[in-house]
């Protein structure tokens, strides 16, 4: 086996994990409309600080509360380790942002990330309507997704993102995929979305956190929560607007870095800090103009 598999194969039956960090009771302490609960790599901090200053700043929009959250692991190195937890240790005071525990930060380990931002939740805060599970290398239009939440009801099922449905475990060990017939001997995942980013209810955390209680730590993060959902009899849904698998001008004439073309959408995977600040930018510019001549880009 790969030695992430074994790692995995060895540590998978531990969930207790310290917290070495977490942000002020002040962030919770009045009700959040949507937390942006946004997983990052301790030596992530080009792109926490690009973040903190486009789509996650913490503000209103159209009077809903956002708050931001970056769930973290620490490094595998212990002596890298040190250095990062200092820095984390200063972005926590600077920003008031930042939730860590002491276990290894890796692909394989961002299950159990999940599992614990889901018992943190429960108990330090509770009174949340929606959340946005997302990576730190997306490109959310955070504006848009509170438009698009603000019609429903935060207690009914809400799990929406980029569906993937009909694909099973790689099995070829080559792959960061891979996913031994020791771990699941199921061909086929249960439908979930890509962990890019999604959407879901305060319902629907609660009801993650039931299933993760009880479910085996599955490594794939994004499957384990479709599991969840399979195992509470509820099912993951598509969005349009999510593209997790990159984009495709839907014209010759837009480019596929054209903000009259990012306007619409909810969440793209894979930006780079820059592209990230011009695009908030040039979103935020009231009056950008998508008619014929208009290309921003
Ligand atoms: C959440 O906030 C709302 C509005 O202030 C309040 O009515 C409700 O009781 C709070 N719920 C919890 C669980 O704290
Ligand atoms: C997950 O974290 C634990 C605790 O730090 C560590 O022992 C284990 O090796 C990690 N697993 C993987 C697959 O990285």
């Amino acid at each position: 086996m790969p030695a992430h598999v074994r790692d995995f194969l060895l540590y998978r039956h531990c969930r207790d994990f310290a917290l070495l960090r977490e942000p002020p009771a002040a962030k919770c302490s009045r009700p959040v409309f949507l937390l942006l609960a946004i997983k990052s790599s301790p030596a992530n901090y080009g792109r926490r600080q690009m973040l903190r200053g486009t789509w996650a700043r913490e503000r209103q929009v159209h009077g809903a509360p956002l708050r931001r959250l970056f769930l973290v692991g620490s490094d595998r190195d212990p002596h890298q380790a040190r250095k990062l937890n200092r820095l984390l240790q200063l972005e926590a005071r600077a920003h008031g942002d930042i939730l860590q525990w002491n276990f290894h930060d890796s692909f394989f380990n961002l299950t159990l990330k999940q599992v614990l931002f889901l018992e943190w939740q429960r108990t330090r805060c509770p009174n949340v309507s929606f959340v946005l599970n997302g990576d730190d290398d997306v490109f959310a239009h955070t504006d848009n997704m509170v438009t698009y939440l603000q019609g429903r009801d935060p207690d009914r099922h809400l799990f929406v993102g980029h569906l993937i449905q009909n694909v099973g475990p790689i099995r070829s060990p080559g792959s960061k995929y891979f996913v031994p017939k020791l771990v699941t001997e199921d061909e086929q995942y249960p439908p979930y979305c890509g962990g890019g980013g999604f959407l879901l209810s305060r319902f629907t955390v609660a009801a993650l956190r039931h299933a993760a209680s009880v479910l085996p730590i599955f490594p794939i993060d994004d499957v384990f929560l479709g599991m969840c959902l399979r195992q509470q009899g509820l099912a993951p849904a598509s969005h349009n607007g999510v593209r997790t698998a990159g984009v495709l001008a839907p014209s010759p004439r837009l480019t596929s870095f054209d903000p009259c073309f990012y306007r619409g959408l909810l969440l793209v995977h894979r930006f780079l800090p820059f592209e990230t600040l011009l695009m908030w930018d040039a979103l935020s510019q009231p009056e950008i103009d998508c008619g014929k001549q208009g290309r921003v880009y």
